[in-house]
């Protein structure tokens, strides 16, 4: 079913979902292409996700630090390596840091998205695809009922989720003004390995196994639609290959929970496998804080497009997600101690000198 692309540009390879999707896509037979990664490496870009790969697979895997944001350097790189098609993850990803510091939001999300949409149309002909990995909070906030559909109107209430919103409408823009052959993809909340302990799920996993406070925003009623990272690779890969170009695709996990019933679900977990010295269940870790400001109540999706017309569904329950999730933090000691320390950044410090 592969479009037979050459040269892929991802965008954020060393993040959480875009590290997950290199890994995809290099176990799967139907991609023979080669992956260009470029990352700028922020605090979110942990080169440990990808260990091994640059030595394991060379001639099919290139790491190349750059920021999106420098349009000369993606000219250089689209021009160098060949690139023919794009899977955009690269961006500032957490609303709690959009609230507190909004501005690398916009140049990372907005601008540096416009300057991978301006390099690929300079391309031409030759360019395959450019596919634009989105979220579903560019939908708002849903009441007690409901689902976000393709035809949910925009209505962004984070940094975040506005900075995300403004580069779908220029990747629109683009298929509609200038006939760049793209695909969209909006997805709910992901969960899985190698995630930034800042997120929800690994956070409140590490910060349990150390004895700290695992705090609740709000009344801890919020609701998520969860899906398992590789079930979002698997979709991003079907749209890709099969999706039709101009179009979005909702992507989500049929999985909606309560925050604080997902903290329950781990202190479980963590409790059979990992039981604490004293017995106890670790419940009394839990503390309820101040609410996050503008805090969306409910995100849940209709993924019937995407189910309907190109067959993708989850695989994952969010039972056995979370339970190998758990796990996997748990068995990988090494890397969340580097995560946790920033021994992770060290690299990053031996090779580029800082
Ligand atoms: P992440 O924060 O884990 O990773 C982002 C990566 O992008 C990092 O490696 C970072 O170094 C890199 N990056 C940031 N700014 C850059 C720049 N200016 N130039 C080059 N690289 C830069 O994020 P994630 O959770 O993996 O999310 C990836 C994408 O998926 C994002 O576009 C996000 O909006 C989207 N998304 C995430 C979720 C989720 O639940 N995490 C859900 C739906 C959509
Ligand atoms: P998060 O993982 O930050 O993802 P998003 O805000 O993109 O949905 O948060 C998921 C939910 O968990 C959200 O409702 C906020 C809540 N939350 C907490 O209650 N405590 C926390 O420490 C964090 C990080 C999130």
């Amino acid at each position: 079913m592969s479009i037979g692309i050459e040269n892929l540009l991802v965008t954020g390879g060393c993040g959480f979902i875009g590290s997950n999707f290199i890994h995809y896509l290099l176990a799967r037979e139907d991609f023979h292409g080669r992956i260009v990664n470029v990352d700028a490496l922020t605090y979110a870009g942990n080169p440990d996700n990808l260990k091994g790969l640059a030595t394991n697979d060379q001639g099919r895997y290139v790491f190349v630090r750059a920021d999106i944001c420098d349009l000369e350097a993606m000219k250089r790189i689209f021009d160098e390596y060949g690139i023919d098609a794009v899977s955009h993850f690269a961006a500032e990803s957490h609303v709690d840091r959009s609230i507190k510091r909004p501005e690398s939001f916009i140049f990372s999300n907005i601008v540096g998205t416009f300057n991978l949409l301006e390099t690929a149309r300079r391309r031409g002909d030759s360019f395959r695809l450019f596919h634009h990995i989105s979220t579903d909070e560019v939908y708002g906030s849903l009441g007690p009922t409901g689902l976000f559909t393709e035809e949910t109107p925009y209505r962004p209430n984070s940094p975040y989720s506005a900075s995300k919103a403004a580069s779908d409408h220029l990747v629109r823009a683009y298929h509609e003004t200038f006939g760049l052959p793209t695909t969209l993809s909006n997805c709910s909340n992901n969960y899985g390995p190698y995630q930034f302990p800042e997120k929800l799920i690994p956070l409140m996993v590490l910060n349990a196994l150390e004895e700290k406070p695992l705090p609740i925003y709000g009344d801890g009623k919020n609701v998520r639609d969860w899906l398992y990272v590789t079930d979002h690779c698997d979709a991003i890969w079907t749209i890709m290959n099969r999706g039709r170009r101009g179009e979005t695709y909702n992507v989500g996990g049929a999985a909606e929970m309560e925050n604080i019933a997902i903290v329950g679900m781990i202190l479980d977990i963590l409790d059979e496998i990992r039981p604490r010295e004293n017995g106890r269940s670790r419940r009394d870790l839990i503390t309820y804080v101040k609410d996050r400001p503008g805090h969306d109540r409910r995100y849940a999706i209709d993924f019937s497009k995407l189910q309907e017309r190109l067959g993708w569904r989850p695989h994952e329950s969010f039972a056995t997600g979370l339970r190998k999730t758990v796990s996997w933090y748990v068995e990988n000691r090494d890397w969340t101690e580097r995560v946790r320390s920033g021994a992770y950044q060290e690299w990053i410090d031996e090779q580029y000198g800082e």
